[in-house]
């Protein structure tokens, strides 16, 4: 019996590594334009390439969001009483992932190509190889009222800020978007009545 508990225990150890994905160190040196040149620049931009975006490109996007930027755990995206409360999940043509900003990994929570329902009405935006979507979660201010959605909907605008900021630096096209099929997402991500998709970027390289 205590080998059977061992082994199911083993199992289960390793689906759990195999689900989450370390991604590679983000390059706070990359050579992007300054934030005057990222604010001169930043639009919305509706038509992608089809060129992915790599494992280190991914990485500084999802860092430059809403990453661990001091030794406390604090984040580049300021939180109302730094509660973190904006999830950010990551579609792409693989996979659903959650990225996990405290230990810079991705959490994988559905296989496949699911960008259509992010995409929702607005095709253009299946075309992006990743679309970040922003989740507000009301359970780290334990309750969801008038004060708190208005605190989730700052903190997911900042974020998606970050966002539409680094993509003007590092080349990167992007729109912050309203437009989702929200149940479909929430149905995805099994989220509860106290999470709620605020907003998405879809993120690629311009088309033209
Ligand atoms: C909160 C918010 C929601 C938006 N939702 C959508 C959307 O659902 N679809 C879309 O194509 N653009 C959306 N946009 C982009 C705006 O249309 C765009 O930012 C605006 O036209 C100004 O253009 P600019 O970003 O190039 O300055 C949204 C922008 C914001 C800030």
């Amino acid at each position: 019996m205590k080998k059977l508990l061992l082994t199911v225990a083993c199992t289960m150890l390793s689906i759990a590594a195999i689900a989450q994905t370390q991604l590679p160190a983000p390059q706070k040196k990359a050579k992007t334009l300054s934030v005057m040149e990222a604010l001169s620049t930043r639009h919305s931009e509706r038509a992608f390439s089809d060129r992915a975006l790599t494992p280190q490109e991914l990485s500084n996007l999802l860092w430059a969001a809403t990453g661990v930027n001091r030794p406390d755990g604090h984040i580049t995206a300021p939180t109302a009483m730094n509660k973190q409360e904006i999830r950010l999940y990551v579609f792409t043509v693989d996979g659903v992932y959650e990225y996990l900003p405290q230990t810079h990994e991705l959490r994988e929570w559905a296989k496949g190509d699911h960008r259509a329902i992010v995409a929702g009405r607005q095709e253009f935006a299946k075309s992006a190889p990743v679309s970040l979507v922003m989740v507000g979660d009301y359970n780290k201010f334990g309750n969801s009222n008038d004060h708190a959605r208005q605190m989730v909907a700052v903190d997911a605008g900042i974020m998606c800020q970050n966002i539409n900021l680094y993509c003007a630096a590092a080349g990167l096209a992007t729109v912050p978007r309203a437009t989702m099929d929200v149940s479909a997402i929430v149905k995805l991500l099994g989220l509860n009545s106290n999470q709620q998709p605020i907003l998405n970027n879809p993120v690629g390289f311009p088309a033209k």
